[in-house]
């Protein structure tokens, strides 16, 4: 019987899971994203190439993968092609690819509802992707999003846009933005459709039958826990679950064929966009991870903030996914600092907390406390086993292992696939 992985993004996203989901990918059968859309950023290395992926999955690079994009994504169908383009210049043009029937279409207006709602929202902004990806959940649960089986049926897509625009076309015009055509829209929607259609498929079905087939199958978290709808931090999260617990609802599977849970964190921590961040700092050793890291957004190019380790996120997280292994990455950037910090609890009002508040403004209240080790100078980069690293690394990591009562089962000294030691095959 196969096995049914779900890689969890354990911080707050760009903890290097696309990576592992690469690495995994060359083992599995078959790679699944699950939600989220074109916000998310995947930088996958080898051969000396760099492959930017945002919406496909990471098992394109291997024409014996079956790549699944299924019902719990939100899909700018635009972004998806130019991408797939992005790919073929680059070689990759042989590769497996069904679309869920199911998932919803991240519209044009979306993207300016997103740009406005952060307008409005002024200093309270989110700090979004500007890619509409909140916009597009907000339409599906508002029960007026136009979903990729719409797209491809010409018969009923006017009266769904039509539908839309009622509310779409009044939001905007309130706040004296262009409105949209239905008719332009239409057109443009069932030439898509028509380009979209080969690819799509019931994907509930199809995962229903790999799954019964014994297929290995890796399910790719977008995004990290730290953002999720539910159990991030609320409401500077994206609008969608990047938790284990969301795969089934969002593939349309039961959640008895999840097998393993794979927790993927930063040997150090970033976020971009607003909200609270306990542990960031900004000084010339933040600047040094940044730089050494490459720690600028995938999708938007930001600078992202660095902070140390966060210990009571990744309990946080391991808690709300089941996480059964966890994946430290980017081990390699904290070589050569000197002393190194990992927060292990909060002080709150005057107690200490090992937990998320609740409440957003008593998170921002929180200061962590932290144990220091001594760092390492020694480059990793090529380091292939555990016992080559420096002992004060071998320290870092076991310090994690033993405060979060969970085994690392993968770490990853540089950006190349060549650079990920296994310390437990997962599949
Ligand atoms: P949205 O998902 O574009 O609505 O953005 C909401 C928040 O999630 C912002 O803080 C974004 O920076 C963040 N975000 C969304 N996708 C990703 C990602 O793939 N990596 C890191 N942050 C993300």
């Amino acid at each position: 019987m196969g096995k049914r992985v779900v890689v969890i993004g354990s911080q707050w996203g760009d903890e290097g899971k696309g990576k592992i989901t690469d690495f995994l990918a060359s083992k599995a059968d078959v790679v699944v994203r699950s939600q989220g859309g074109n916000n998310a950023g995947h930088t996958i290395t080898f051969d000396n190439k760099k492959f930017a992926l945002h919406l496909v999955p990471s098992g394109v690079f291997n024409p014996n993968i079956i790549n699944i994009m299924a019902s719990g994504m939100v899909i700018n169908p635009v972004a998806l092609f130019e991408e797939l383009n992005i790919l073929n210049k680059q070689g990759i043009n042989n590769y497996r690819l069904y679309i869920s029937n199911r998932a919803h279409i991240v519209m044009p207006y979306h993207l300016d509802l997103d740009e406005l709602y952060e307008e409005l929202k002024g200093e309270e902004a989110v700090g979004t992707t500007k890619k509409g990806i909140g916009p597009a959940y907000m339409d599906k649960v508002a029960r007026i999003g136009i979903r990729v089986a719409d797209i491809i049926d010409s018969n009923t897509l006017l009266q769904k846009i039509r539908n839309n625009l009622i509310f779409t076309n009044m939001i905007l015009k309130a706040n004296n933005k262009k409105t949209y055509s239905e008719e332009i829209l239409y057109d443009e929607f069932v030439k898509i459709g028509k380009q979209i259609e080969p690819f799509v498929i019931d994907t509930s079905i199809l995962l229903e039958e790999l799954i019964h087939e014994g297929k290995n199958i890796l399910f790719e978290g977008a995004q990290g826990t730290m953002l999720c709808i539910d159990h991030g931090t609320y409401p500077f999260v994206t609008s969608s679950s990047p938790t284990a617990a969301s795969i089934p609802l969002n593939c349309g599977i039961t959640g008895n064929y999840i097998t393993d849970v794979l927790g993927v964190t930063k040997a150090y921590t970033t976020r971009v966009g607003e909200g609270v961040f306990p542990t960031e700092f900004e000084d010339e050793t933040s600047k040094k991870i940044r730089i050494t890291g490459n720690e600028f957004g995938t999708t938007t190019r930001r600078p992202r903030r660095i902070g140390w380790l966060d210990l009571v996120v990744l309990k946080h997280v391991k808690r709300v996914n089941g996480l059964n292994g966890l994946s430290i990455m980017l081990l390699d950037v904290l070589s050569g600092i000197e002393e190194l910090k990992i927060c292990t609890s909060y002080e709150l009002n005057g107690k200490t907390i090992d937990y998320i508040p609740a409440n957003y403004d008593e998170y921002k209240k929180c200061i962590p406390n932290y144990i220091n080790l001594k760092g390492w100078k020694e480059d990793i980069s090529k380091v292939k086993s555990f016992e080559e690293l420096p002992i004060n690394c071998q320290k870092y990591l076991t310090t994690i292992e033993e405060i979060l009562d969970i085994k690392i089962t993968v770490f990853s000294v540089g950006p190349d696939r060549e650079q990920t030691v296994t310390l437990k095959n997962i599949f």
